[in-house]
């Protein structure tokens, strides 16, 4: 309610990029202030048994967590840990700092519930970061995202090496990495989903049968068809990845409201939110099924209410993130969506959330 009538409003009176900086820099203020923790801790945490997972030898409290790209440089965990998150996935980090794209690079589509963004990959680098999150104890996982550095003059062998950089500096303390494989790898704009580059990439971080390594999941974007997806998953099988993040944003823009000269005037970015919900179920739908459901996977994608999420889970999703149902509905989705699917599965006599699949 005060985050729909009070904040909201104002911080749409902002531009978008505007916006998010003075929230990143209000919830780092936040994070250092232990009184301030407790409090919201009191207000937004929610815990309920049949919410409890053991994934990767890790508990999550809740399946709900916050997905990459709200806090790229690892600034807010325990703020978001007392707002009531299973989990955070910090990054997309990259083995050099990055200023990212020229603003503006992120917009709002309020009648679409969506954002398009073309951040362009802005983090302080993999060492900055390490050294920060290492510092901090959580009790909450903390997944690592890592890209390749948004640079395109760093393209074929150079590109696998930036990637192995960032990987060996964090698989000592991260719970899980999440190779983000959708961003633009060559001149051409070609990425690791092109099959053969993510064969030699998974081939150079020697993640089968590396029992010493976190567990390291593959994130997917939402524009895969069919065809591409099924190689791809066939490829990951093959390397033994641990689980998958499903989805990224879209290029595309299909079945929007807001008028096609705004979106034009947009121009380029990736598509986030309301618009992709479908889509990306789908693709959790087709993992599920092409793996036998016997990998982890988290269910990211226009997640903003409990149906949502229930559709997630009931494609296959294990676990589930959220972004830009943040900047619409506010941090109290968090616990909103917590108590919603509690509540599901007491009316429907499910006892754990891992029986709605396919309920
Ligand atoms: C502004 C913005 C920045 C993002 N940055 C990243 C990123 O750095 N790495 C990444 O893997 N995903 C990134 N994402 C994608 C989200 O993690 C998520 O996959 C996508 O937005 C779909 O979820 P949503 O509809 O809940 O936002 C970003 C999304 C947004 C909106």
């Amino acid at each position: 309610m005060i985050y729909k009538h009070l904040v909201r409003p104002l911080l749409f009176r902002f531009p978008s990029d505007y916006a998010h900086e003075l929230t990143i820099n209000m919830a780092s203020s936040m994070s250092k202030v232990r009184w301030v923790l407790q409090t919201l801790g009191a207000f937004y945490e929610y815990s309920d048994v049949s919410l409890e997972q053991k994934i990767f030898g890790l508990k999550f409290k809740n399946p709900i967590g916050l997905a990459a790209g709200f806090d790229k440089n690892g600034t807010t965990c325990p703020l978001m840990e007392k707002l009531g998150f299973g989990f955070v996935e910090i990054g997309s980090i990259t083995a050099n700092p990055s200023a990212g794209n020229p603003k503006p690079r992120s917009f709002r589509l309020p009648k679409d519930k969506s954002l398009i963004n073309r951040l362009g990959l802005n983090n302080d680098g993999v060492k900055t970061i390490s050294r920060r999150l290492r510092k901090q104890s959580i009790s909450i996982p903390t997944g690592i995202n890592i890209a390749k550095t948004h640079n395109p003059s760093i393209t074929g062998k150079k590109a696998i090496l930036d990637y192995q950089t960032s990987f060996n500096l964090v698989k000592d303390f991260a719970d899980y990495i999440t190779l983000n494989i959708s961003c633009p790898n060559t001149e051409e704009g070609k990425t690791f989903e092109e099959p053969e580059a993510l064969n030699t990439l998974l081939d150079v971080l020697k993640i089968k049968n590396d029992a010493s390594l976190p567990a390291v999941l593959v994130k997917f974007s939402v524009d895969l068809d069919d065809r591409q997806l099924t190689e791809l998953i066939e490829i990951c099988e093959d390397h033994a990845i641990d689980g998958y993040v499903a989805t990224n944003t879209s290029s595309l823009r299909e079945g929007l409201k807001t008028s096609s000269s705004a979106v034009e005037k947009i121009g380029n970015g990736g598509l986030s939110g309301k618009a992709i919900t479908h889509k990306s179920t789908a693709i959790i739908e087709k993992i599920a099924a092409q793996t036998n459901r016997e990998k982890t996977i988290i269910g990211v994608g226009g997640i903003s209410n409990t149906s949502d999420a229930i559709d997630k889970l009931k494609a296959g999703a294990d676990l589930l993130q959220i972004y830009t149902g943040l900047v619409y509905e506010g941090p109290g989705l968090v616990k909103k969506i917590n108590r919603g699917l509690a509540e599901y599965m007491e009316k429907r006599g499910i006892d754990h959330i891992y029986h709605i699949y396919k309920s």
